[in-house]
């Protein structure tokens, strides 16, 4: 006989675990199968998907102790510690970040086993419908066994898009895997894609002392983001010495045991050879739907391969429910939790919420990039008008204290109802203090709102609490 759930949910990363543990809280008896890609090495899967095992934890623990090489090698000297020149130890670096996968993903395990969650060990595929009326259940395959559920929640993530005719050995090509194990620092690293992962893998390796070029396609740099919070990236990036080309059209690459060789073409159609000792590509993700066997069961997918869902993260076949990076919108984890936890609150019957509209971006780089809402060159396209306060880090007593007085806060506000539309920061801690944009935003409130709350004294937050103030033009300390 089949094993029976009232909700299966195939795939454990972020989008996944978070869907089977709120499903659990709210009574249902659930499982969640996970195919084999981050099998432990005694063979046993690892919870945590891309995020846990070779995405967002790994890289920002190799962001920190790069970080703190960068400090110690050249920014401890300025406030008067000297220390002579750090030497890393790269083995040392990725055994603790391979720690903190471990402990996290076993941790997840226990949270399973907490809220009775069942963990299959096996890839999902679906085999079709039985029953009828109230009875009706799904059948899908999990390694060897058939399982039957009422509800099923694809969670099957995303895997790294590579160029076409250069196969990733994650020794000299890397994706995302290899680049957060590279053996020791590469004297030239070549990336091509000056995306988050780009931009984040490049970081790493030129504080640790690779000479690094990003090679971007689009004619101009992270067009995501704000106009001037790229502009000021792009200025601070440079002066660190991270050299990011825009504009290219990949040629040839040839790759041997002792690196590339990438011919590109530049933005004025002159051809150029770019050397280096290790390349990695970071042009993107394609969500998983391998082997899920969707065709079979009329599961639609987008022209672009993604389970197609409604805003609430219905697929178009009963009791079939998609979230995370194999749908559409940003390939982010805390999108993926908030949409498993959805899910599971519309299935137990409640509103179940997420709103899109309030989703914090963040890129780990030094300073960190983050921004919720809207940009000035979005609100210019659609028309809307706006005020803009901005206020430099440099204006703020707690950032020059910390030695890192880069960059800026912005708030973008309606005109007419001084609603905030925007917050956009780059600078020390961006990512934390990008939580107070989120939360005004989810709140609708005016800049009027935040200029009124008062800040502690001295934090990087009173440079949010200015931003707000000019944006009624009356900064106090600016
Ligand atoms: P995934 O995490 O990809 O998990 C899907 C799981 O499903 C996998 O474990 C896979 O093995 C399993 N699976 C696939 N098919 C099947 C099947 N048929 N049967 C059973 N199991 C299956 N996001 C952030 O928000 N912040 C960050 O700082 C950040 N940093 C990142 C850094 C890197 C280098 C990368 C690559 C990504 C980063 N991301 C970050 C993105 C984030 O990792 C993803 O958005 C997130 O993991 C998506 O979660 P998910 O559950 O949809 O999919
Ligand atoms: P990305 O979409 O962020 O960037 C890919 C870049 O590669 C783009 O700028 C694109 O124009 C460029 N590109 C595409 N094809 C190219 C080509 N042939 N030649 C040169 N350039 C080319 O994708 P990335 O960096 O691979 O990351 C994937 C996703 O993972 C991100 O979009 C993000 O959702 C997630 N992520 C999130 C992080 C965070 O939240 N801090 C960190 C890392 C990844």
């Amino acid at each position: 006989m089949s094993k029976q759930y009232d909700v299966l949910v195939i795939g454990g990363g972020p989008g996944g675990y978070i869907a089977a543990i709120r499903a659990a809280q709210l009574g249902f008896n659930v499982a969640c199968c996970e195919s084999n890609a981050y099998a432990d090495p005694k063979g046993e899967p690892r919870l945590g998907g891309t995020c846990l095992n070779v995405g967002c934890i790994p890289s920002k623990a190799l962001l920190h102790t790069s970080h703190l090489f960068e400090e110690a090698g050249h920014g401890f000297a300025d406030q008067g510690i000297c220390v002579g020149a750090p030497i890393i130890d790269v083995a040392r670096m990725t055994a603790r970040k391979d720690g903190i996968v471990k402990q996290l993903t076993s941790g997840i395990k226990g949270l399973f086993k907490k809220n009775k969650v069942t963990l299959l060990n096996g890839h999902g595929s679906f085999v079709g419908r039985k029953g009828s009326g109230e009875g009706e259940v799904w059948q899908i395959r999990v390694g060897q066994e058939l399982v039957e559920a009422k509800q099923v929640i694809v969670a099957t993530g995303s895997k790294a898009r590579h160029l076409a005719g250069v196969p990733v050995d994650n020794e000299i090509v890397c994706d995302n895997v290899g680049a957060l194990d590279i053996d020791a620092v590469p004297k030239r690293l070549a990336v091509i894609g000056a995306g988050v992962i780009g931009l984040e893998m490049g970081s790493v390796w030129r504080r640790l002392g690779s000479e690094v070029t990003i090679l971007e396609a689009l004619p101009d740099f992270l067009s995501l983001t704000d106009v001037e919070v790229a502009k000021e990236a792009a200025k601070l990036f440079a002066k660190q010495g991270l050299k990011i080309i825009t504009g290219i059209e990949i040629g040839d690459v040839k790759v041997s045991q002792k690196g590339v060789a990438i011919d590109y073409t530049d933005k004025d159609g002159n051809e150029h050879k770019l050397d280096a000792d290790r390349l990695i590509v970071s042009i993107g993700r394609l969500p998983n739907t391998d082997g899920l066997n969707a065709d079979k069961v009329g599961l639609k997918l987008t022209d672009r391969g993604q389970i197609e869902v409604d805003a609430h993260c219905r697929t178009n076949l009963p009791g079939v429910w998609a979230v995370g990076d194999v749908v559409v919108g940003p390939m982010l984890a805390h999108k993926a939790m908030e949409e498993g936890v959805m899910v599971a609150e519309m299935m137990a019957g409640q509103a179940g919420h997420c709103n899109f509209d309030t989703i914090p971006w963040v890129i780990y780089t030094s300073p960190e990039i983050a921004w919720v809402g809207r940009t000035e060159q979005q609100l210019k396209a659609e028309g809307i008008a706006y005020k803009a306060g901005k206020i430099p880090f440099a204006a703020n007593g707690r950032a020059l204290g910390m030695g890192d007085p880069s960059g800026f806060v912005k708030i973008l506000a309606c005109a007419e109802t001084d609603r905030i539309l925007g917050v956009h920061i780059i600078g020390a801690n961006a990512s934390e203090l990008i939580s107070e944009g989120v939360v005004a935003m989810e709140f609708g409130a005016a800049s009027e709102d935040l200029a009124r709350i008062c800040h502690a004294h001295p934090t990087l937050s009173e440079v949010v609490h200015e931003a707000a103030l000019a944006c009624d033009k009356r900064p106090l300390h600016f």
